[in-house]
């Protein structure tokens, strides 16, 4: 790495009895590990002051631009406890491309690609300790804020880049079952020109109230239609969606104003290879409607790196609901869930240099 990346140990580590009872607890988000990576960047230095450190707080000024702007970007990426305990990383590279894609969205400095794989990687080795075991994962959460104390509206002159690392288990609390979405007609996500394809935290301040009525219907995730006409569908408020046409071939919705998912573009390329066929286009609401009840299409699924593959088995929406299924995932559903998650564990051979092994 270019950049000295200097590692300091926290002094009070969590004991190994507390971490044991902290992975078996499972679910999303709320346990953290040990340490955090930062990064300084400064206008007119550039990035600096790489370090490991002990996960503590941030001591921000109330003026820090992030907090009045929002000027901040994200990305989400787990590391896997493989076959023969190998850990890996899937597609850090892709991570590290969007990252910037996003920083660049949102006026913010991008970060050389492999400093932004090696600061994730550093912190995967340090807090080794804490990836679970079985179907758990390390979420790594590499982000980047606007801290300079400034309130005019400009791109900030001061920036942190930070990762921090959760142990998880299944995204949704239902597990595996199939899951409820809410198609808002009221609310957008993103618009032709905006930051649709950027991962910014804006983009899910903006979703919260649409997921908030998700909840209030019964529904774990809201689905997004396009914010011109309010019939296409995008995706859902923290995933890609595909529908399974009764041939088993797929159709997802096209890029553009949507998050471009590494597991979208990873499953279209598991699924071509396989032998079916992924269109990649506009698909309305009403036609959604129309060919699950004509049996055209039989299996509908939502992905991304927290919730991997996870089967949608009713469509909820202002007057009416119907059903997907019979209340089980399905098999082609199930088919992409097994050789993706097969493949990010090391269980089948890697033949595209997805994987990445965490030395
Ligand atoms: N769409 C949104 C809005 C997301 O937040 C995510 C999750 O990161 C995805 C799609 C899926 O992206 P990926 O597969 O890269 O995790
Ligand atoms: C992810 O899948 O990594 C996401 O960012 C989705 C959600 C947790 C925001």
């Amino acid at each position: 790495m270019p950049m000295p990346l200097s590692i300091h140990p926290t002094d009070t580590p969590t004991s190994a009895a507390e971490r044991q009872t902290i992975l078996d607890k499972g679910g999303f988000g709320t346990a953290f590990t040990d340490h955090m990576v930062t990064i300084e960047w400064t206008e007119g230095q550039g990035w600096h002051n790489a370090q490991v450190r002990k996960r503590e707080p941030f001591r921000i000024d109330p003026a820090a631009a992030v907090l009045h702007y929002a000027q901040e970007v994200f990305e989400g990426m787990k590391a896997y406890r493989g076959e023969g305990g190998a850990i890996t990383l899937f597609r850090p590279d892709q991570n590290a491309k969007r990252f910037n894609a996003s920083a660049q969205r949102m006026a913010m400095p991008t970060l050389p690609e492999d400093v932004f794989v090696e600061a994730v990687q550093a912190l995967v080795r340090t807090d080794r300790d804490w990836i679970p075991g079985g179907n758990g994962s390390l979420y790594l959460r590499p982000f980047m804020f606007a801290d300079e104390p400034f309130l005019g509206v400009r791109p900030a002159h001061h920036f942190t880049f930070c990762v921090i690392a959760s142990p998880v288990g299944d995204y949704f609390k239902s597990g595996p079952k199939p899951v409820k979405v809410w198609v808002s007609r009221e609310y957008t996500r993103a618009a032709e020109g905006g930051t649709g394809a950027a991962k910014c935290g804006g983009n899910y301040a903006a979703s919260l109230v649409a997921q908030a009525q998700a909840y209030e219907n019964g529904c774990e995730q809201v689905v997004f239609l396009d914010a011109a006409e309010h019939q296409w569908i995008e995706e859902l408020g923290g995933m890609n969606i595909f529908f399974v046409k009764d041939d088993g071939n797929l159709l997802t919705t096209p890029l553009g104003t949507i998050l471009p998912g590494i597991t979208r573009a990873s499953l279209i390329e598991l699924a071509r290879s396989k032998g079916l066929t992924v269109e990649e286009r506009k698909y309305s609401f009403d036609e959604w409607r129309a060919d699950v009840a004509s049996g055209k299409v039989k299996e509908v699924f939502a992905c991304g790196t927290a919730a991997v593959v996870a089967s949608i088995g009713e469509v909820k929406f202002e007057g009416g609901s119907f059903q997907i299924g019979q209340g089980e995932s399905g098999p082609v559903t199930n088919a992409l869930r097994e050789e993706l998650t097969a493949l990010q564990r090391g269980k089948i051979a890697d033949t595209r240099g997805w994987v990445r092994v965490v030395s």
